[in-house]
């Protein structure tokens, strides 16, 4: 709901935290096997969806198109192209949703066609959408800017299969146009395609029902068009949140006795545990679990250098809470976050709170640490931020409120039941 606010009371840097949390499904996987239901001719099924608002727009999308969307408890769990189904995005449902950009590849490979606006860019930086367009122009159709939105119509009505080298590693970009291409005519290459997990678990969903794509996960990703997918009895699952399993695992690392977290695949956050065993934190991994055990004061943890990249790199949507981390490791730390221009303007606020961060430029801090946090109140800029501001007000001295939770809500399922459930004081208020 807008205008709630998280109040906490903080920890003053002791470690008390301790129990199991469990991952949700991951929003950034979901929110794609979700447009993905375009492709299909018959009903897709979804378990593990995260209940978080990004899923309940990405439904509100849906629907608006026209599509037979059946909800469970708010959630999205099956889909239907109707026969009436239309192709302009909703523009005020589309405008808030970066990621409402990817149902653009499989509307126009299916219907010719497709309209929507802008898609709003938000405090991480500008989000540019060049390389959609640009790939959608190699694939045979024509771009018609008009003020705050375009219309793509496919020569001809179908899209024919390229070639495309992205001139930047683009998550979204790669899976809009990997998606365009299940439905073009003849075989689709992408060059320096996106690595991440959710690529390959998309890919994985698309092959059991019929499509024919090759070397997601990887930096070159070849597509062969067919028809129409079906999803018969197969039911899409959402993988674990990799994000959200790096979040609780830095805060176990802060706070924890002990902290297991649970639901969740360690192979996709090996970047963040050997960052923090480089510190001296203690973490063992299983199959699906990840356990932290927090010895002695974080104080008499290592401070380390973190840059942000692609996957397997140190993924950007863990930087904000890593730089918590480091305002209560020893030494200096720089942090470089490369992917975006305008991700690091939320430490004025950590810096408020008591810790020691030299701004350097748009994309490099520098953190002395140790330094005691106090409590205060914070207006989350990002999702990301948001939760980092979360962890900074859990292991301050005294009371902290965090605004705008509906930011927070975007990414995060009811986070304050499970955060309570390891032992944190925080209260969701008006
Ligand atoms: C995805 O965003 C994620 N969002 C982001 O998570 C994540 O931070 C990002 O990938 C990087 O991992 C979703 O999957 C919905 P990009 P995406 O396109 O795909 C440049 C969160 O908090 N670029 O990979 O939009 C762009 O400027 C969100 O869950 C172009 O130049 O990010 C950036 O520098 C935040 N032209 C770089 O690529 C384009 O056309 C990476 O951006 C598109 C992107």
């Amino acid at each position: 709901m807008k205008g709630e606010k998280f109040v906490i009371q903080g920890l003053g840097g002791r470690r008390v935290l301790e129990g199991d949390v469990e991952v949700r499904g991951a929003k950034n996987a979901v929110l794609k096997a979700l447009a993905a239901s375009v492709l299909f001719n018959d009903t897709v099924r979804f378990q593990n969806v995260p209940r978080i608002e990004d899923v309940l727009r990405a439904g509100d999308i849906l629907r608006a198109l026209g599509a037979d969307v059946t909800l469970e408890d708010g959630v999205p769990r099956a889909v239907t192209i109707s026969k009436t189904f239309q192709t302009e995005l909703p523009r005020d449902i589309a405008a808030k949703l970066r990621a409402s950009i990817v149902f653009t590849g499989p509307i126009l490979a299916r219907f010719g066609k497709v309209s929507f606006p802008h898609p709003g860019g938000c405090v991480i930086g500008e989000r540019p959408i060049d390389l959609f367009l640009s790939g959608f122009e190699k694939m045979g159709a024509r771009i018609k800017n008009r003020e705050k939105s375009y219309d793509i119509i496919a020569d001809g009505g179908v899209l024919k299969g390229a070639e495309i080298f992205f001139r930047n590693q683009s998550v979204t970009a790669t899976e809009t146009l990997m998606m365009a291409a299940v439905l073009a005519r003849g075989e689709t290459v992408l060059l320096n395609a996106a690595r991440e997990p959710e690529v390959e678990s998309l890919a994985q969903f698309l092959n059991s029902c019929g499509a024919k794509i090759e070397g997601a996960g990887t930096s070159a990703i070849v597509i062969k068009g067919t028809k129409l997918l079906s999803a018969g009895a197969r039911v899409y699952t959402t993988p674990p949140d990799r994000i959200e399993a790096g979040s609780f695992l830095i805060l176990g690392a802060l706070a924890a006795k002990k902290l297991t977290i649970r639901n969740c695949d360690p192979s996709h956050v090996m970047s963040l545990i050997e960052t923090l065993r480089a510190t001296g934190v203690s973490i063992q991994t299983a199959r699906d679990s990840i356990i932290v055990e927090g010895r002695g004061t974080p104080q008499s943890l290592r401070s380390v250098h973190v840059k942000t990249a692609e996957y397997p790199g140190f993924p950007t949507d863990i930087q904000a809470p890593m730089t918590i981390f480091l305002t209560q490791t020893s030494g200096r730390a720089m942090v470089f976050e490369t992917i975006f221009e305008g991700r690091l303007g939320y430490v004025e606020d950590i810096i408020r709170m008591g810790a020691r961060i030299d701004v350097c430029d748009p994309h490099r801090v520098i953190i002395h640490g140790p330094t005691p946090l106090r409590g205060r109140e914070l207006q989350g800029p990002d999702l990301r931020a948001g939760l980092a501001f979360v962890i900074a007000g859990i292991i301050a001295k005294g009371e902290s409120v965090v605004h705008n939770v509906y930011n927070i809500d975007r990414g995060y399922e009811r986070i304050e039941e499970r955060l309570r459930g390891i032992g944190v004081d925080i209260q969701r208020t008006q």
